[in-house]
Parts: C-alpha cells; sequence; structure tokens
C-alpha cells in the first residue's frame, strides 16, 4: 500500500448549522445545531483519506492547548500517523467558525498555528519515506509558503508524486503559484481559483490554460462537478443530485477520492475523478468536512444509488 503525507494546516472547525438568517450586528440569532470537529483543508483531506482505507500521515503545527489536543486525539483514532506534527506553545491551535445558512457558508478564522508552521522537519530525506506528498492551502500559511518550491523540488529528487489544492488567496496574487505549478504531478485548484490563477475568461479557458503550466489541473465545480483536460481537451464529469446539508471540506474530500483511485484503486485520471466527485458530493451530505466518514465501498455504493444528473 502507499504510503501518504499530507502538509499543512492544522485547526478546529466549529460548525454552526441551520441558521435562520445571516447574523445581526449587536442582536443574538439561535441555529439548529452545533459541531466542533476536525477543519483545515489538509486535515479534512488526510482524514477523508485515511477513512477510504489509505496508509496516511500528517505533518503540520498543533498548539498545546485543548484545541491541539483534540486534534491529535482525532488523529489517532482515525489512525493517522501524527509522528511528524510539531507542538508549539507560542501561539493558538487556530479555529474556523462556520456560519451555515442554507447553502451557504460564511467563515471566520483565528490563524494561530496555521500561520506559523513552517515545516522544520521536512526534506528529502523524511519525503524519500513516502509515495506521494499533498500539500493543501499554502496561501494561509505564511511562513511554509516560501517552501513550498523547495521542498516540491525535494519532493521530485526522492522520487514522490506531489499535489496541492491551493484554497483561495485573497490577495489574488497567487505568489509562487508559477513556480509550484510545474513540480506538481496534480493540482486541485476550485473554479474560482483557477479562473483568478490564470486570468481566464471561465472554467474551461482557465483549466485548458492551466493544463500548459502543470501536468495535470483537476478543476472543481460544486454541484457542476468537475472537468479535467486530457490531450489538449477538456472533459467535464458531472456531479450527483444530492440533499446538501453542508458542503465544508466538499473539495478536499474530491481531493483524496481522486488521490485513492489513482494510487491504491490504479484508475486512470478521468475514473478517479468520477471516484472523487462521488467522496465530494457524499460529503455534503455530512456536517462538516469528516462527517461523511466515507469508506471506499461508501463511495461505490453512492456511486451506484445515485442517478446523474
Ligand atoms: N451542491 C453540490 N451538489 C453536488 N455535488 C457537490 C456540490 N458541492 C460540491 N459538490 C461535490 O464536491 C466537489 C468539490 O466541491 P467544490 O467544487 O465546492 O470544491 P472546493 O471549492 O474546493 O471546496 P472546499 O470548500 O472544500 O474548498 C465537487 O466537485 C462535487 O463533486
Ligand atoms: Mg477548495
Amino acid at each position: 500500500m502507499k504510503k501518504v503525507l499530507f502538509v499543512g494546516d492544522i485547526n478546529v472547525d466549529v460548525i454552526m448549522g441551520g441558521l435562520p438568517s445571516q447574523p445581526v450586528p449587536n442582536k443574538e440569532i439561535t441555529c439548529g445545531s452545533h459541531d466542533v470537529t476536525v477543519g483545515s483543508s489538509a486535515l479534512i483531506c488526510a482524514s477523508a483519506y485515511r477513512f477510504l482505507g489509505g496508509r496516511t500521515w500528517f505533518a503540520g503545527l498543533a498548539g498545546k492547548d485543548a484545541n491541539g489536543r483534540l486534534m491529535l486525539d482525532r488523529m489517532r483514532q482515525f489512525g493517522i500517523d501524527a509522528s511528524l506534527v510539531e507542538l508549539t506553545d507560542k501561539v493558538a491551535t487556530g479555529v474556523t467558525v462556520n456560519l451555515i445558512v442554507g447553502h451557504s457558508r460564511s467563515q471566520i478564522t483565528c490563524p494561530g498555528t496555521i500561520t506559523e508552521y513552517a515545516g522544520r522537519k521536512l526534506n528529502g530525506r523524511i519525503f524519500s519515506r513516502f509515495d506521494h506528498v499533498h500539500f493543501a492551502g499554502p496561501y494561509q500559511q505564511t511562513a511554509l509558503r516560501p517552501k513550498i518550491a523547495g521542498l516540491l523540488r525535494a519532493a521530485a529528487g526522492a522520487g514522490v508524486t506531489t499535489s496541492l489544492d491551493p484554497q483561495w488567496d485573497v490577495t489574488e496574487k497567487w505568489k509562487f503559484m508559477k513556480e509550484w505549478l510545474p513540480l506538481l504531478t496534480w493540482f486541485f485548484p476550485n473554479a474560482d481559483e483557477a479562473i483568478s490563477i490564470t486570468g481566464g475568461r471561465n472554467a474551461r479557458q482557465a483549466c485548458m490554460r492551466l493544463a500548459k503550466m502543470t501536468a495535470c489541473p483537476i478543476v472543481k465545480m460544486g454541484k457542476d462537478g468537475a472537468m479535467v483536460c486530457r490531450n489538449g481537451r477538456i472533459v467535464s464529469i458531472p456531479s450527483y443530485n444530492v440533499k446538501i446539508r453542508d458542503t465544508t471540506g466538499a473539495g478536499d474530500n474530491l481531493d483524496a477520492g481522486v488521490l485513492y483511485a489513482i494510487l491504491e484503486k490504479r484508475m486512470d485520471v478521468i475514473e478517479a475523478v468520477r471516484f472523487g466527485i462521488a467522496a465530494g458530493a457524499r460529503s455534503c451530505q455530512f456536517a462538516g468536512g469528516v462527517g461523511a466518514r466515507s469508506t471506499c465501498k461508501d463511495i461505490i455504493r453512492f456511486m451506484k444509488e445515485h442517478a446523474k444528473k
């Protein structure tokens, strides 16, 4: 079985579900549900990969606080190896509060460990113990970001495949992106990110442009599934009609599904993206990014049961 290392942010997701409206200044509103769970793009992706059945390691920074302990406990519970996680008492573990109103999600993040993590334990020797390394959320990880190009080169030097989910860059400058793209094996932006990175008119054009810059862009399209560029042509793969509960981490579940399908099931990219889309869609039916706990069998059953749009 392939050994996969996930590198990135550790934070707690507080999910306030079923809000009747957006928050009202100077007023209290009551919501329908409340969850404290695993957050952060990288850790949700690692957890989803682990639930599918993959061998999973995580490298990041946790605070020596209750939230940091909670995240390390969850990793142990899920079966993720946390031996490359660093601990700090200088900053608190990051927290994101998610406010879910209907299908919309507003987030407030106190970054803490997210911006402090600098990947000190990572190098080519460490990477050589793995088959694949996945990075996620670099635009919030200000200390790690300048090191990612060097780490991708070290991974390539160690013969390890790599992937990256950029998540949104609030500055929209996408610093270092041009350096990272040629070094990546798979790249997982969503449509907005792909358009902003390339200046494309739409997701299609953005995907075409990315295909000239990186080996395999996989552009996530929310309810419309995803697109990939194969042999100079765009292939759109639809998603499924599902009753949406919470889309938190749907993209990270897709990333995990695609990686698992390629690395463990040896599927080609198109089949792997189909599998990943099912993983993303299934996760939308549960609260939080790790609520679905989809196994490989769950995804295969989901694909059989859900009629395509
Ligand atoms: N409303 C929806 N209906 C059906 N499937 C969905 C829906 N939203 C997301 N998905 C599934 O989840 C996948 C990833 O979602 P999305 O395109 O929103 O990624 P993302 O923007 O990277 O998400 P994230 O919020 O995790 O960063 C989609 O490709 C699709 O398979
Ligand atoms: Mg995303």
